[in-house]
């Protein structure tokens, strides 16, 4: 596996001395972290996809040593069009799901999406002593948000949202764009009852000013980046063909570079969560040094089955072990942009050079 011996841009990162002479083993490697105030056993989570949807694939994960899984999202959308009478009377009594169950049996056989959503809830806090964050997909403040409120009392550990937006109305400025997420954050962070992830595109123009700005308005963490679905052209028939392929670590420059420069610049209390490209231990301790809390990872467990979960974690401890780090708090954020010499390797300044360091030696 590639190791990371030295920062971005070449500066060597300082590695802690191994106290006892470097007889530790990988079973002595600490892989524990914190994630939105939640103690994870793994830094690996299951990023909302169709394997967090099934019951098998959770059980799976589980048992692989997942630190948490995300569910696949409720989107604004189908619980707009789906009824949602369940989930308005659940709301007025107040009570838990499991206690309101009880109130409300002839509700629960409705099955609308939110009810099936609160199914997936409860089936996967069944089958997991992980932690089970839930994941709201929505662009607008409105009367669904009240589902934030709900998912956060039916046993949701911590919840998700991710405000997936393709800005193509050129009458729509970028400041009334943001303006309106930031209004939908604080909303669900101030209903959830639970800590809230934004999960961020990697499209906004003032990256550092939109993500201090949505911890502000009450994020207790940021998931960087979603991976934007991208549709082709089919030839053939002249028609868009919907696209979603699955990463390559070649992707993960983009989160790679945002974790390192935004970790300084968010409160400590901020997690972060590195998401798109991540499919080996190197990944994962690339990650880590940059800064991030945990990895969430969809297309690699999605190839490979959750099983792959307990191959990566044991590649991170092997790594960690060799190159003398304890546990993961001892790596992380050493190649943060503030820990670096050379910050300015995740910016602009290193730019012309690495577009200069590459010869043409064609025919
Ligand atoms: C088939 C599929 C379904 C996904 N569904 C969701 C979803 O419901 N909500 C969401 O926030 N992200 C969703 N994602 C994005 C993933 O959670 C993840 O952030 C993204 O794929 C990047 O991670 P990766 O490089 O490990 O795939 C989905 C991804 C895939 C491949």
């Amino acid at each position: 596996m590639t190791g990371t011996d030295g920062g971005p841009g070449g500066s060597p990162v300082e590695r802690p001395a191994l106290g006892d002479g470097g007889s530790m083993g990988p079973m002595d490697v600490d892989l524990s972290t914190r994630y939105l105030g939640l103690s994870l056993a793994s830094p690996i989570v299951a990023a909302a996809s169709p394997l967090t949807g099934d019951a098998s694939g959770l059980r799976r994960l589980g048992e692989a040593g997942v630190g948490a899984v995300v569910l696949p999202s409720l989107f604004e959308e189908d619980v707009l069009a789906g009824g949602t009478t369940f989930a308005a009377g659940l709301e007025q009594t107040r009570e838990v799901f499991h206690e309101a169950r009880e109130y409300f049996p002839d509700l629960v056989a409705e099955k609308d999406v939110a009810d099936r959503y609160l199914a997936n809830l409860e089936r996967a806090k069944g089958v997991l002593e992980a932690p089970v964050i839930v994941s709201l997909n929505a662009t607008s403040s409105g009367g669904w948000t009240r589902y934030a409120r709900l998912l956060g009392r039916a046993g949701a550990d911590a919840l998700e949202l991710n405000v997936y937006f393709v800005a193509a109305d050129p009458n729509r400025s970028a400041a009334g764009i943001e303006a309106e997420q930031l209004e939908l954050v604080s909303v669900v962070c101030r209903d959830a009852g639970v800590a809230v992830a934004v999960k961020l595109s990697p499209f906004y123009t003032a990256m550092a000013n939109f993500a201090s700005a949505v911890a502000r308005a009450g994020a207790k963490g940021l998931v960087l980046f979603n991976r934007f679905y991208q549709p082709d052209v089919d030839l053939d028939n002249m028609t868009v063909l919907p696209r979603l392929s699955l990463s390559r670590s070649a992707d993960l420059g983009l989160p790679l570079r945002w974790t390192a420069i935004l970790r300084p610049l968010l409160p400590e209390d901020v997690s972060l969560g590195l998401t798109s490209g991540v499919h080996t231990g190197a990944d994962i301790a690339k990650a880590i040094a940059v800064g991030a809390d945990v990895v969430m990872m969809a297309s690699e467990l999605l190839a490979e089955g959750p099983g792959r979960v307990e191959v990566l974690e044991s590649e991170l401890r092997e790594w960690l072990a060799e190159h003398g780090y304890r546990s993961l708090s001892d790596l992380r954020g050493s190649v943060s942009a503030a820990s670096v010499g050379n910050p300015e390797a995740f910016e602009r300044a290193n730019y012309t050079k690495t577009l200069r360091s590459l010869e043409f030696h064609g025919r």
